[in-house]
This record gives C-alpha cells, sequence and structure tokens, in this order.
C-alpha cells in the first residue's frame, strides 16, 4: 500500500488559495492513500467560536468534502483531511475520510489543545477505524496523541495504521508516535503543517513540520523537514502491522493484564 504525506502551509483564511496548492502539490503524484494536515484548509488559531463557525461546513456537503472527494476521484484514492465541521449548533475540529465513491466518515477531535477549547466542541464519539479497500485505518487529530488510550483504542478496535492530522507545536510528538507504534504494533502517519501564525498580537504560534511515517517496530520510514511544504510517498506492507509477536513467547495485545489496570 502507498501512503502519501502532504506537508502544506495553509495561509489563515485563504480557503480557496490553500486548496489550490494542495492541488498543485499532487500534480503526477500516485498513493492509495492522502493524508493530509488537521485544518488544512483554513489555517488553525481561530480567535474564538465565531470565527470557527465563518469557517464551518457541512461534514458531508462542504466545500472543503467536496474538493476532497474530487481529489479521491481524481486520484483513485482515499483522502483523510482536517477540517472546521458544523453540525447544527455545534461547531468541531474534524478529519474527514473520502474515497473515490465519494464520503467515507468523520472524526470528530476528542482532545482539544489550549485555546481550542474556546473554538470548538469537544467530539463525543470514539475514535474510528475504517475499512479502506482491506486496510484497516484508524483516525486520530494531534493532541490525541498525548493521551495514549486514543492509539491503544484504535489498536484494539483492529486499526493497523493511524491516520494522524495535525497542527503540532509540542515539540515531543514526532518522537512519542514511535512510542505508540512500538506499544501497538501499527503504522502511524503523523501529518503536520509548517509556517507560523500570529492572529493575536504577542501569541504566535510555530508548527513544526516533521510529518512522518513510522512502521511497527518505530523505524521512521520517512520524515519531512521543519520548514517546507513537502509530499512523500511511502510503500508500507501493513502485514507487519497485523503481526502482534514480539518473539514466540510475547504477543503484544495477548500479554496485556487488563485484570491488573484499567
Ligand atoms: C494541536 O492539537 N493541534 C496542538
Amino acid at each position: 500500500m502507498k501512503v502519501a504525506i502532504v506537508q502544506n502551509r495553509p495561509e489563515f483564511g485563504n480557503v480557496q488559495e490553500n486548496l489550490n496548492r494542495i492541488e498543485e502539490m499532487l500534480v503526477g503524484k500516485t498513493a492509495d492513500l492522502y493524508v493530509l494536515p488537521e485544518l488544512f484548509a483554513t489555517g488553525y488559531r481561530f480567535k474564538d467560536m465565531d470565527e470557527a463557525h465563518h469557517y464551518a461546513e457541512l461534514v458531508p456537503g462542504g466545500m472543503t468534502t467536496n474538493f476532497l472527494i474530487s481529489l479521491a476521484k481524481k486520484h483513485s484514492a482515499h483522502f483523510i483531511a482536517g477540517l472546521v465541521e458544523i453540525d447544527g449548533d455545534r461547531i468541531f475540529n474534524s478529519s474527514v475520510i473520502v474515497g473515490p465513491h465519494g464520503f467515507v466518515g468523520r472524526y470528530r477531535k476528542i482532545h482539544l489543545f489550549d485555546t481550542e477549547k474556546v473554538c470548538f466542541h469537544a467530539g463525543t464519539e470514539a475514535p474510528p477505524v475504517f475499512d479502506l479497500n482491506g486496510a484497516k485505518v484508524g483516525v486520530m487529530i494531534c493532541f490525541d496523541w498525548r493521551f495514549p488510550e486514543t492509539a491503544r483504542s484504535l489498536a484494539l478496535k483492529g486499526a493497523e495504521l493511524i491516520a494522524h492530522p495535525s497542527n503540532l507545536v509540542l515539540l515531543h510528538c514526532p518522537q512519542a508516535m514511535i512510542t505508540r507504534c512500538l506499544e501497538n504494533r501499527v503504522f502511524a502517519i503523523t501529518v503536520d503543517r509548517v509556517g507560523d501564525e500570529e492572529r493575536i498580537s504577542g501569541e504566535k504560534l510555530a508548527f513544526i513540520g516533521q510529518s512522518q511515517v513510522v512502521d511497527p517496530d518505530g523505524n521512521i520510514l520517512v520524515r519531512a523537514s521543519e520548514t517546507e511544504e513537502e509530499v512523500h510517498i511511502v510503500d508500507i506492507d501493513l502485514d507487519k502491522a497485523r503481526d502482534k509477536y514480539l518473539n514466540s513467547q510475547n504477543e503484544i495485545f495477548k500479554d496485556r493484564r487488563p485484570d491488573l489496570y484499567r
């Protein structure tokens, strides 16, 4: 299976230009699954929920989901990417999953980071696992990494690969995801953006790039730069994630002791 990481540099609020740039970046690229950052088309730092509301879209039905579906048709592939979702009077930091046949599903971020708590409602449903042409793909978003239960619960539900749209500002995530992969024997595709935003004077956020693909043995198959827009395509063998044995004696899920801890 070929997976693509698409590390972009969105300009806050310039949704149409940010979408056009993604289309340009993908010309001539071929993969089965493309992962894009959290909030890849809007930028990250909303000032408050009213501003997030202004950029929020229906999922499915909104402009960004439709754009991703058109790319999925064009590339005969699946796409997972972050956007602001509106559902009634609630606003979510969501990821959408689409394929050549259209909308597949969504995930609404459950662990909101810092000022996200004043811009979004927290998701109320468990992170999901989708069967994408036989690949079991779990989805989590950025700060979910800090809660190992997120990746664990996805792996226990059968995820072989975790797609992880992100806008990273904390430095430890790329290294921590290696541990998530070792703990669960899964692949993780963390896709970040680059650049910075100073939407509120004196509160500059710098995004750390370093989008990466990590395998179930903790090997970094590719890691992008800290500063550039980049697309990387990596061939992964999901059988590696289906085998939970470390050696003939240790199967990491069967060896768990939930009778002794929760
Ligand atoms: C984050 O969760 N975007 C830091």
